[in-house]
């Protein structure tokens, strides 16, 4: 199963809820694979890529777009929102990068269609009456993937290019929606064709590039061509393993790889787990080590920690070694890759979580199963000296102050995994590689030279 060029097949995930800056790595690491692999997510993620001062907000598109060499793959396990994947085709195709023969969209992915983000819009509002709001963002995500699982009423993705067969899918299906939606108190009007005219023109633009991933990867395994799968969201949020109900609606750990490609387990070589040198998060849910104060204040302003895909401020604390040693545990994470620690300059003191305590005082250091659970713990911290200089320049490991290589050093003895990534800043060369994974032979990897 190794491919011949020596690259094993990797997984990008984020190892915590999210935002943790995978995109970066994914561009990175592209360099060294032939295939980059979307599996799960749709629109709710976003990744901003930056290559010699040139940036790209993304939500659908894999990361290493701006790789003219590699192939790049939305597989079956994504929900996609066909308005906006043409929008990002344009957007890219506009900066002079062809897509055509290298771009591959699933025929088996489902989409979401605009009553998803209306019924995700409206279950947002009755939970938030009862203040237990998830704090989606509103792209329909949850719907969409609750039609995949109830099968009756999904369309997929192949169903846009068959016309004969979306017109008579949507005739059945419009009018139950329409009831469905007016139940729940929305009396928006569903114009059947206005929907079908939309899906179908989305559907033609589309259609170059819908195909069977499922057997065009497993043709690139079978060729000896290296994978990169690129998780969107993050293990914390994952719909079985994230703080529930508080997560997405797909399995965002590498966990979903198999499942969302249609390749076996085995394919994978190695996992590299993102980890920001903090925390964040958007949305409800618990988050204990959160800081509702001037130095969470401080970490968002430094970080600029506000979301890609819908602007809102993020919620900051101390890195939680706890959670993140369960996050490690499940994605099978071989390393890590730490990101914004540029932003952690000029802190006196630094806090890392590596326990907590029950509402029953109990002192635990496994991650408990749900949300509820965990909304009774309260971090035990070890502090840690910080350091006043900036570290954006840094461009080894001995460059850093020693204060901040110490801080790394403790991350990588709690969570138990050998740091292979520091980033210090958004562009390609503020990376720092530390330790090199054993697996990886090439001669040209793309942090030498
Ligand atoms: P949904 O995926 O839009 O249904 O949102 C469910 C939860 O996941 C919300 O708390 C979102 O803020 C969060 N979420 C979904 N995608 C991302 C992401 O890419 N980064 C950070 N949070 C996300």
């Amino acid at each position: 199963m190794a491919p011949q060029s020596g690259t094993p097949n990797t997984a990008i995930v984020g190892l915590q809820w999210g935002d943790e800056g995978k995109g970066k790595f994914v561009d990175v690491l592209a360099a060294e694979h032939d295939v980059v692999v979307r599996f799960n997510g749709g629109a709710n993620a976003g990744h901003t890529i930056v290559v010699e001062g040139e940036k790209l907000a993304l939500h659908l598109m894999p990361s290493a777009v701006l790789n003219p060499d590699c192939e790049l793959v939305i597989a079956n396990g994504t929900v996609i929102d066909p308005a906006i994947l043409v929008e990002e085709i344009d957007l890219v195709e506009s900066r002079g990068l062809s897509l055509q023969g290298r771009f591959h969209i699933s025929s088996r992915a489902h989409v979401v269609l605009p009553w998803h983000s209306l019924l995700d819009g409206a279950a947002e509002a009755r939970l938030s009456d009862r203040g237990e709001a998830i704090g989606t963002t509103k792209r329909g995500i949850g719907p969409a993937y609750a039609d995949k699982i109830g099968r009756s009423m999904a369309v997929r993705m192949g169903d846009l290019v068959d016309e004969a067969y979306l017109r008579s899918h949507l005739d059945k299906i419009a009018p139950l929606r329409q009831e469905e939606m007016k139940i729940a108190g929305n009396d928006t009007h569903i114009d059947t064709d206005a929907l079908l005219s939309d899906l179908l023109a989305h559907g033609q633009r589309l259609q170059p590039y819908i195909t069977d991933t499922t057997w065009l990867l497993h043709d690139r395994v079978n060729d000896n061509r290296s994978l990169l799968f690129e998780g969107a969201n993050a293990c914390l949020l994952d719909v079985d393993h994230g703080t529930y109900p508080y997560v997405t609606s797909s399995n965002a750990s590498a966990l979903g790889i198999s499942p969302g490609t249609g390749l076996p387990a085995k394919s994978l070589g190695r996992v590299v787990g993102v980890v920001k040198a903090y925390s964040t998060r958007v949305g409800g849910g618990p988050f204990p080590t959160e800081l509702d104060n001037d130095i969470g204040d401080r970490i968002r302003d430094r970080g600029r920690e506000y979301g890609t895909t819908t602007g809102r401020p993020r919620r900051c604390g101390w890195i939680d070694l706890v959670a993140l040693r369960y996050a490690a545990m499940v994605c099978g994470a071989d390393s890590l890759a730490i990101t914004l620690l540029d932003v952690l300059s000029g802190f006196d003191e630094l806090k890392l979580c590596t326990g907590y305590q029950t509402a029953s005082g109990q002192t635990i250091d496994r991650f408990p199963p749900d949300a509820r659970a965990l909304e009774g713990c309260t971090p035990i911290y070890e502090s840690h000296p910080g350091w006043s200089e900036e570290i954006d320049t840094c461009r080894s490991i001995s460059d850093l102050p020693s204060a901040c290589q110490s801080y790394l050093e403790s991350l990588q003895r709690h969570i138990g995994i050998p740091i292979q990534f520091v980033s210090v800043g958004p562009d390609r060369r503020q990376t720092i590689r530390w330790t090199e994974p054993a697996s990886c032979s090439r001669e040209s990897c793309c942090f030498r030279g």
